[in-house]
């Protein structure tokens, strides 16, 4: 388990297998800006293959995440994709429960729940995203839906390691974010939550990621806050050269705060 802050790259539904190994070209040429952090590319699953054998075979610092999977273990579920099955791709996470899966998709807190539990026991870590939407935080409920959403999801989890996404959902593929102190507290509060339930691995509380229209303009500023330990970026990461941009600043901005 690393410390390292985190940078998740979720493509979403885009890029086709060249596609996909062109942008590991050009990862490949910054290899070393990529050391100081944790790298997750979270492929479509039709390229994930292609992306676990580039990434291996040009011995790159980058882990794989499936953006989904399905909880059962096996059997007659047409279309669907279990966690053994991204394990024998060469996953190491996979996203749950995320914004657009939820509300796209009707994907529960139970689905999530479940989800949870059949990627953990699968040797997947789960990277959890939770988010309050529009109404929601017009109305104040902010921690309440983040503390209700981590309750479900992480019920039935025991042990293992997990990753936290706090992706408020008016946020996301819009170009509005909170400030990165509306963002620290709410950070604080799923940290707070994450200890009195004694959620960690090895005795290490997970990391906890901001989500919602990363860009290079605004990623120094949020990573400067104690509590935000790496991003998921969505449409930023889709341009290789922007996402490496956006490791370099946000490594730069963590150095900072963390030596001043
Ligand atoms: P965005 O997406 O960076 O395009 O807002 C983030 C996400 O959905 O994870």
């Amino acid at each position: 388990m690393s410390m390292l802050p985190c940078f998740v790259a979720n493509w979403k539904m885009n890029k086709t297998g060249s596609e996909a190994l062109d942008y590991l070209d050009v990862l490949k040429t910054s290899a070393s800006s990529l050391q100081k952090a944790e790298i997750i590319l979270a492929p479509a699953y039709t390229t994930l293959d292609r992306v676990s054998t580039g990434i291996r075979q040009a011995n790159l610092p980058i882990r794989l995440a499936a953006q989904n999977l399905y909880f059962e273990p096996e059997g007659a579920y047409t279309g669907e994709i279990s966690a053994k099955m991204l394990r024998d791709l060469g996953c190491q996470y996979v996203i749950i429960g995320h914004s657009e899966r939820r509300t796209h998709f009707g994907e529960t807190d139970a689905d999530v729940r479940r989800k949870v539990v059949a990627a953990s026991r699968a040797g997947l870590t789960p990277i959890i995203c939770i988010g309050e939407d529009a109404r929601e935080r017009e109305e104040g409920k902010t921690l309440d839906v983040v503390r209700h959403q981590l309750k479900e999801g992480l019920a039935g989890l025991k042990e293992g390691d997990v990753l936290i996404a706090y992706e408020p959902v008016w946020a996301i593929g819009t170009g509005k974010t909170p400030t990165p102190s509306e963002a620290e507290r709410v950070h604080l509060t799923i940290a707070d939550y994450l200890e009195s339930e004694k959620i960690s691995c090895n005795g290490i509380a997970p990391r906890v990621l901001y989500g919602g229209s990363i860009s290079e303009g605004n990623i120094a500023a949020f990573m400067k806050e104690p509590h935000i330990d790496g991003v998921l970026v969505g449409g930023a990461s889709l341009s290789a050269k922007t996402f490496i941009n956006l490791v370099r600043l946000g490594v730069a901005a963590k150095e900072s705060v963390c030596t001043s």
